[in-house]
């Protein structure tokens, strides 16, 4: 792998006490290109700006999908990464529904490895940062025929991060836009799934809710994801999450809080989650707390869930679950707890260049 370092590092301009998410890029990037049916030799260069034909098909047809995953640092100030295989697996799941040539696992994990033994000083160890890993691969033909791209780009970019949500979420249930049909690409981690939902979003937005819930395509009757996370309701004591399906992205957090939850004794069922059950188990004060998954916002509480006239104000739950998952998982994630599932592993290949 060719690797061009920076001459000069960004990080010392970085105020880390003022990171919004997704803003701050660290000193390198990975580029690898698919040509004449093979991916190419990456190279690993200082981040920047990439040429890009007009013409570059995803421009066009969004042919393009993404990963989103995170390193930690642990208290030796190593890099942990968090179940890094299974995003490597659900890039080459998304990868077969977008028409999209697989990645191959050694691209990808020396790919990964190499960036961050350069940009390590990226990583906080400090309590709330990690460092966002943004793998994606898009269609890079200059051609403007609507069919598969011949061409692709493979880049990994990463972004120090801390809180995603940093203050109240309010959500609102979406009954007329969805974010997913059957048959379609909703399980997938497909560029074109997040454009679709920023317009219904800024509508929520202008009546004072931060995300959406959304429901199935078909009956809109059944609860499947919010914003970009996974979703789950504290009904008496049951975890509930909407069961996987096509239209449903399968969230490596969510798995992941699953498993955290039935080791500590919380019984989790993975169902359909009927709206008007829902309503039903909050009039009954059954409905306990509500909280969303997923890799950027980790354990994320939601404040109130407003459906047609009716606002239902969750309290924040004395024996919080989520609290309490979100805790288990970030001690696994920082290689402050034992870790039974063997989720985090360190950097692999340290045959860099010096
Ligand atoms: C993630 O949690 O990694 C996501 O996919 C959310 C992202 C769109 C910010």
């Amino acid at each position: 792998m060719k690797i061009t370092r920076t001459i000069d590092s960004r990080l010392k301009l970085i105020d880390f006490s003022d990171l919004p998410f997704g803003r701050v890029f660290s000193d390198h990037m990975l580029v690898c290109n698919y040509r004449n049916g093979e991916w190419q030799v990456p190279e690993i260069l200082p981040y920047g700006p990439i040429p890009m034909n007009p013409s570059s098909q995803v421009l066009h047809y969004g042919q393009s999908i993404f990963e989103g995953m995170k390193a930690f640092k642990n208290p030796n100030n190593e890099v942990l990464f968090f179940r890094r295989e299974e995003n490597f697996n659900r890039l080459n799941r998304s990868a077969v529904r977008m028409s999209i040539p697989d990645i191959p696992k050694d691209i990808f994990m020396d790919g990964i490895d190499k960036l961050l033994l350069l940009d390590s000083d990226w990583c906080k160890a400090e309590e709330g940062y990690s460092l966002y890993i943004r793998p994606f691969i898009f269609a890079s033909s200059n051609c403007i025929k609507a069919s598969s791209s011949e061409e692709f780009t493979f880049i990994i970019i990463t972004s120090p991060t801390t809180t995603y949500y940093p203050d109240e979420v309010n959500l609102v249930i979406e009954e007329h836009y969805t974010r997913a049909s059957k048959g379609g690409v909703g399980f997938a981690k497909a560029a074109g799934n997040y454009a679709a939902t920023f317009y219904p979003t800024k509508l929520a937005n202008s009546k004072g809710f931060q995300q959406v819930i959304w429901m199935d395509s078909k009956e809109h009757k059944y609860i499947e994801e919010c914003g970009t996370m996974n979703i789950w309701f504290r009904i008496g004591d049951k975890l509930i999450t909407p069961k996987l399906s096509d239209s449903i992205l399968d969230g490596i957090t969510r798995d992941s809080i699953i498993t955290l939850a039935r080791d500590i004794g919380i019984v989790v069922e993975e169902i359909k989650v009927l709206v008007h059950d829902l309503v039903e188990a909050y009039d009954a004060g059954q409905l306990k707390e509500v909280f969303g998954t997923g890799t950027a916002v980790a354990v994320s509480p939601i404040t109130s869930i407003t459906f047609r006239e009716k606002k239902m104000i969750l309290p924040t739950a004395e024996d919080s679950f989520a609290l309490r998952l979100k805790e288990e998982m970030q001690g696994i994630q920082r290689g402050k707890f034992k870790d039974a599932y063997g989720w985090t592993t360190k950097i692999i290949s340290r045959d860099m260049i010096s």
